[in-house]
């Protein structure tokens, strides 16, 4: 197993955060001036909304950043909250799940507690003087976990409105920027509308090397002639080509995931004598595969946690999200109905593999990026390999050929495999082997014909040699 395979554990001593958001007690290696900017803006104007396309950095900026630097200048932020929380029995559900992150969930007379009174009981209570800033992050999930009850949403959105009223609450709101328009008609119900506006980018090119560099250099290993920039050249070519268009932003998220397989497969491995990183490290480290991988263990975990089985998630990502023209697709529908269906699909939007849109009431689910196409493809094709019997894995084959008769189980292969009719086929295969019989069963029944025609002509030729014979007799 070389180094790119082994499965992905979070090794102490890695220095890169790896898939999932920055935590309040790390720091963000790049991104000082903007987490500044934010949290002045906060400061003077009281209510902010931060916007930012999905996997942007939202999340790590407030924990890691901006409110360490509230903290410092007097203020006392709450962690952040999040809107996401199923219903209560009685209650809002949003200010419910709001009161579920700031107090617990097993806080007595929950449900009864306006937003007001939640922030009011948050811990540590304020001193004389201190002023809190309430954060809410992911606050497009008003609008997302059920589009029915626009009746609550207004009064979220009133409650909310009713806490900042007086002046001596502050807030910083996050929410994902395809949603802002979603945000329109609540607006009214808050502060000033929401006016203070402040809005992140994916990674510029200062910020990702920033992202690549400082991490390593923490714990004395320097990237070198160049290495840094030429990963993060590659990172910027978004369509997953080397030498394809470059775009001007690189997506933290495959930034993490690459730069953690770079240090697993390069300073882990050194041990001790890692002390520099150059371009054949980095021209070593295969950005598809990374991804792949790292899609397989999402998988692996969510098979762990759900019970789903993973043939079933990867042949959903790979028919329902992906062309065969290899182009992304858009679903409505999970790997799985019901309820597991949508715990599932928040799952893999958490793990920046999926990304949601709602339009008109329906939400939407597509691959999160371009470059997840091939990983997702080659990922299921090494995993069917590894774990699937020959005959599975070639009525794959067949499907990705268009069906093709070429690629139908014949002879030895054939006779191994189990009838069409077995137990706990799946679809695919019950159709694959029965196509694969029909098609036997044809060349044979061809294979006989033939043989009884080549007869008739041997007997006819010996006939006429015979009344030849007889003639000339
Ligand atoms: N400033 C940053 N530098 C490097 N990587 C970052 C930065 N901010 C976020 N990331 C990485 O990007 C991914 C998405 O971050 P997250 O904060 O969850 O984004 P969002 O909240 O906007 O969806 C995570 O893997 C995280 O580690
Ligand atoms: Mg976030």
């Amino acid at each position: 197993m070389s180094g790119d395979t082994a499965p992905i554990v979070l090794p102490t001593g890695n220095p890169y955060v790896g898939p999932r958001a920055f935590r309040s007690h790390e720091r963000l290696p790049n991104r000082q001036r903007a987490a500044r900017e934010l949290a002045d803006l906060v400061i003077a104007e009281r209510v902010v909304l931060l916007h930012a396309p999905s996997g942007a950095g939202k999340t790590s900026l407030i924990q890691a950043a901006v409110s360490r630097m509230l903290r410092a200048d007097g203020f006392v932020p709450t962690r952040a909250a999040r809107v996401d929380k199923p219903p209560p029995a009685h209650g809002n559900r949003y200010v419910h799940s709001v009161g579920v992150d700031l107090l617990g969930a097993e806080t007595p007379g929950l449900d009864g507690l306006t937003l007001t009174e939640i922030v009011a009981r948050v811990e540590p209570p304020l001193l004389d003087g201190g002023a809190r800033v309430l954060v809410l992050d992911q606050l497009e999930e008003v609008l997302t976990v059920d589009s029915t009850d626009r009746g609550a949403k207004e009064e979220f959105f009133g409650q909310l409105g009713a806490a900042l009223a007086d002046g001596s609450l502050w807030a910083l709101l996050a929410v994902r920027e395809d949603y802002l328009g979603g945000l329109d008609r609540y607006l009214r119900f808050l502060p000033g509308r929401l006016r203070a506006r402040y809005r992140l980018d994916f990674l510029d090119d200062a910020e990702a090397l920033a992202a690549v560099r400082t991490p390593a250099e923490e714990q004395g290993v320097s990237f070198v002639d160049g290495a840094a920039a030429i990963l993060v050249d590659r990172l910027a070519r978004g369509g997953g080509e080397e030498g394809g268009p470059r775009t001007p932003f690189v997506e933290p998220f495959q930034l993490q995931v690459v730069c953690h397989t770079l240090w697993r497969v390069t300073c882990s491995r050194n041990g001790d004598s890692c002390t520099e990183i150059g371009p054949p490290d980095v021209a070593r480290v295969d950005i598809e595969r990374a991804l792949s991988r790292y899609y397989g263990d999402a998988l692996a975990e969510l098979e762990r946690v759900h019970g789903v089985e993973q043939r079933v998630v990867r042949d959903w990502f790979e028919h329902d999200l992906i062309t065969a023209r290899r182009f992304r697709a858009q679903t409505t529908a999970g790997p799985v109905p019901g309820d597991l269906g949508v715990r599932l699909l928040d799952a893999l939007e958490d793990a920046y593999l999926l990304r949601a849109d709602t339009r008109a009431g329906t939400t939407w689910y597509e691959l999160a990026h371009d470059r997840l196409i091939p990983a997702v493809l080659a990922g299921n094709r090494a995993w069917r390999h590894a774990t699937l019997d020959p005959w599975q894995v070639a009525a794959y084959e067949w499907r990705r050929h268009q069906r093709q008769r070429a690629f139908l189980l014949t002879g030895d292969a054939l006779r191994r495999a189990p009838a069409p009719a077995c137990d706990g086929l799946a679809e695919l295969e019950r159709e694959f082997l029965s196509r694969s019989r029909d098609e036997a069963g044809l060349a044979d029944a061809l294979g006989t014909t033939n043989r009884l025609a080549v007869l008739a002509c041997v007997q006819a030729v010996v006939i006429v040699v015979l009344a030849v014979l007889l003639v000339l007799t």
